[in-house]
């Protein structure tokens, strides 16, 4: 038997609430519908009706006038299931609980309609788009309850797997948290873009990783007094579905798969590999393609994180992912998530030799500045400033010029992890405790895994955009060590 897949945003599809719907009978039909409206199940087939159907979330289609292409997200409250049985209060982007994934085009004119429904001010941060920083949505253009926010931007990058989070000044981990997080897919015209995997939900497959703290209520907690709740529960979720107990299926109709990991939990790391220990391909990291295919048996990412893969089925591969505490308190074990049986005969072309050429920055005549990730009882530092003010940012703020090339230290004077990212251009690592980087290392990144007591250096440089007013934020993506100040400033001006 072979299941059909349906094409994304048709109706059939059946969202993780469907599930709840069924095995928690007290949950409304109001629930279970707003819960589905921003998934879609992989095939349609009765064994769709299982409770253990891989999902993932629709394609947001635009309306494209003039060259410019519009897309819609309403920013709204809902309830869902993160914990299986029990309803949680949650938020999401045209639904109840994450939001649909995007797909650009290098070069294409996009403009965003972000309606806010949430009750609380918010923004929306395009992290790892290359964008004007009026647009890259940091706290500085923060909108309140009922306002429209509607910034143009021309997607200027090369294929990559970015995605999309609320970002206001206090409120990102909470925002995050409750479910305010979709997928964005940078497409280009490169001969690797046209070689890989590209038919979105069907060789093409987003895989949103989170790991939450909740209470047995169903509170989805995100701060300290939170995390220090008795009993916490600490879920995984794959693309919203928890995966506690439950291995989600997916039916792969060609025989190689491509996969876009991204963890979008609060603290905590996630490292995926298989469980037979077999190797799956990586091709890319946060900003674009890896020079070749690498083989891996794992990947590690820390909160914020992307990667990209590629399997060639041969026979069922089962993905489980490692979790790993980030923050006072988390999550910890391997949860098997997904099982990928393919139902395919054909046999895909070799992988081009080469997927892109990364020329490694030459960083002695780059600009050095030392960047300090530091704490001061439960406020985090940089360069020993607390960024949970608009006027802390001001006078904390790292000021460069147009065109600047740069080499940044960035020290973890902590025992603690942290999770380095960096707005607008993307990064290469360029040593980590003075060794350079290997493997898929090498690949362009813009978040980065400080662990305590490390030094990593890095190596940039801010092409294209200038501004005096807006600026762009360099943070720790543990959303609580972000909302407890370990964010500065980065003002790009024109020279
Ligand atoms: Cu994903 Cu400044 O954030
Ligand atoms: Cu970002
Ligand atoms: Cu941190």
């Amino acid at each position: 038997m072979s299941p059909t897949p349906s094409p994304a945003g048709t109706p059939g599809k059946r969202g993780p609430s469907r599930r709840g719907f069924l095995i928690g009978g007290a949950l409304g039909v109001g629930a279970a519908a707003t819960g589905a409206s921003v998934f879609a199940a992989n095939n349609t087939t009765a064994q769709a009706a299982s409770a253990d159907t891989f999902t993932y979330p629709d394609l947001l289609s635009g309306t494209t006038s003039g060259g410019v292409t519009a897309y819609t997200l309403q920013m709204q409250a809902g309830t869902h299931e993160v914990l299986s049985g029990v309803t949680s209060s949650t938020m999401g982007f045209n639904g109840s609980y994450l939001g649909p994934t995007m797909k650009w085009t290098n070069g294409q004119s996009v403009q965003m309609n972000v309606t806010n429904n949430l009750g609380a001010d918010t923004t929306v941060h395009w992290h790892g788009a290359h964008v004007p920083a009026k647009v890259d949505g940091g706290p500085q253009v923060a909108f309140s309850d009922g306002a429209t926010w509607s910034p143009e931007l021309t997607v200027n990058q090369d294929a990559a797997t970015l995605w999309y989070h609320p970002h206001a000044l206090g409120t990102t981990a909470e925002q995050v948290v409750k479910g305010l997080a979709g997928m964005i897919i940078v497409e280009d015209d490169s001969a690797a873009t046209a070689a890989l995997p590209s038919d979105y939900g069907v060789d093409d497959i987003p895989v949103i990783l989170q790991c939450l703290a909740v209470d047995s209520s169903g509170d989805i907690k995100y701060n300290l007094s939170g995390y220090l709740t008795a009993n916490l529960k600490f879920p995984v979720l794959c693309n919203g579905v928890n995966v506690d107990s439950t291995t989600l299926t997916f039916t792969a109709t060609k025989t190689r798969t491509r996969l876009r990991l991204l963890n979008a939990s609060p603290a905590d790391i996630i490292t995926v590999s298989r469980t037979d220990g077999g190797t799956t391909t990586q091709i890319a990291t946060e900003q674009g393609y890896l020079t070749a295919a690498t083989d891996v048996t794992s990947i590690r990412l820390v909160a914020g994180a992307r990667a990209e893969v590629v399997l060639d089925l041969t026979a069922a591969v089962t993905l489980q992912a490692v979790i790993t505490t980030g923050w006072v308190k988390g999550g910890s074990g391997t949860y098997e998530f997904l099982t990928i049986t393919p139902d395919a005969s054909d046999t895909p072309a070799a992988l081009p030799a080469s997927l892109n050429s990364i020329e490694r920055y030459d960083t002695s005549a780059f600009t050095a500045r030392t960047i300090t990730l530091s704490q001061s009882g439960l406020t985090m530092l940089i360069n020993g400033v607390a960024g949970t003010t608009m006027a802390a940012m001001e006078s904390n703020m790292i000021t460069t010029t147009l065109d600047a090339e740069e080499i940044w230290t960035v020290t973890n004077a902590t025992q603690l992890e942290h999770s380095f990212h960096l707005h607008d251009v993307p990064f290469q690592i360029v040593s980590v405790d003075g060794t350079a980087p290997t493997g898929a290392d090498v690949g362009w990144k813009d978040t980065v895994e400080v662990v305590g007591g490390s030094t990593v250096k890095i190596a940039m440089k801010f092409t294209d955009y200038a501004d005096s007013t807006y600026m762009y934020m360099l943070h720790c993506h543990i959303l609580k060590h972000e909302d407890e100040g370990m964010m500065a400033g980065l003002m790009v001006e024109s020279s």
